[in-house]
């Protein structure tokens, strides 16, 4: 028997407030075939003045709690990744666990837009080392923050948003047929840290910075990098790519996703994509794609689910998951 975590259930929640790419054009030098062509984006969410992280990353993890039918008292872990904190310090997910009434510890994950692979890998980790029983993994993010809005080049990606998916452990038998977790795969790059960052800091400007880009170079490294984590991921579990029922990606690039679908020979139709309405939401994107799909039934139990981002840092991952 080996210790697994399994996925209970999850939850999204996105800003009621649409912005579409013809807003854009109002707003920069831009056009909405530019941004369609390029990344396939057409619309995202962004929070309202003084719709916080935290309201975001409550209102998932509310719907997560209520899908997996167990109270906010049975959580002992909250791990909540976000770029885009409510503060500096305490955590978010501090608050978070204030205003659930979860028990345990809150921690918050900085790996960018890799950052829900990182916070699932570090939370099934304390599952799986006996530190927790219950865990809530929160992607959570008002990256419309950190946005120049004079920056074309920046400010047409990203989106605000949510997910929550609640973690349970349980005894498997040890190979790709358990439910849940199967394996997570982490990578970062420091030597690539001026890729893709905030020009600003606590350290060393006392500000908070806006979001600069190199993005030809990102792409650059994208498919390669996600391609490698995934092979790593399928091998470590004995696995092929047609093994795998759905890919639920970053959603950063509509071209980046299909390239990566294309060189692991995976059907579109076996593609979650929400980049089209959601935009980037950074850490929010895989588990806000995730909980569309498992909300829509096309994600059905016992669906094998490969999970990868790629983000600032650089850093990248992948996990998989037995729904
Ligand atoms: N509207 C219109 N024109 C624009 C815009 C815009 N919003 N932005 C840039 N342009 C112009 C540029 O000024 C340039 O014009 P020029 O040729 O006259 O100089 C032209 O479009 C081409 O610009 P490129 O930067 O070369 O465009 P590219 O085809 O590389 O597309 C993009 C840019 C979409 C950013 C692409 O490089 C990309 O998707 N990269 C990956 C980025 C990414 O995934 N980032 C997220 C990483 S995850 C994270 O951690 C946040």
């Amino acid at each position: 028997m080996v210790k697994r975590s399994r996925v209970l259930g999850c939850g999204t929640y996105l800003p009621a407030n649409v912005v579409t790419n013809q807003d854009l054009e109002r707003r920069v030098d831009t056009t909405d075939e530019w941004i369609v062509q390029r990344t396939g984006i057409k619309s995202r969410h962004l929070a309202a003045d003084g719709e916080l992280t935290s309201d975001l990353a409550i209102g998932a993890a509310t719907r997560a709690l209520d899908h997996a039918g167990i109270p906010a008292s049975s959580i002992d872990c909250i791990v909540l990744a976000t770029t885009t904190p409510d503060n500096t310090f305490p955590a978010t997910a501090t608050k978070v666990q204030a205003a659930l009434g979860t028990l345990g510890f809150a921690m918050d994950i900085q790996a960018v837009c890799a950052g829900f692979v990182y916070a699932l890998s570090v939370a099934d980790n304390m599952i799986r080392g006996g530190q927790a029983r219950r865990a809530l993994v929160i992607g959570a993010e008002t990256f419309s923050r950190i946005l120049d809005w004079n920056d074309r080049t920046t400010c047409v990606l990203f989106g605000d948003g949510a997910g929550a998916v609640v973690l349970e452990g349980y005894d498997g038998k040890g190979d790709s047929s358990d439910r849940g977790v199967l394996s997570t795969h982490l990578h970062s790059d420091g030597t690539q840290y001026d890729l893709l960052y905030v020009d600003g800091g606590p350290s060393s400007t006392q500000t908070v910075g806006h979001v600069r880009m190199h993005g030809q170079e990102i792409f650059r490294h994208a498919v390669t990098k996600l391609s490698g984590v995934v092979e790593e991921a399928l091998a470590a579990n004995g696995l092929e790519s047609t093994d795998i029922d759905w890919m639920v990606p970053h959603q950063a690039n509509r071209r980046i996703i299909d390239g990566l679908a294309r060189k692991m020979k995976l059907p579109p139709e076996k593609v979650v994509l929400t980049v089209d309405r959601h935009g980037n939401t950074s850490a929010a994107s895989i588990p806000l794609a995730f909980g569309e799909a498992v909300a829509d039934g096309r994600i059905k139990r016992g669906d094998l689910v490969l999970m990868e981002a790629i983000g600032g840092g650089l850093t990248w991952g992948s996990a998989l998951i037995r729904w």
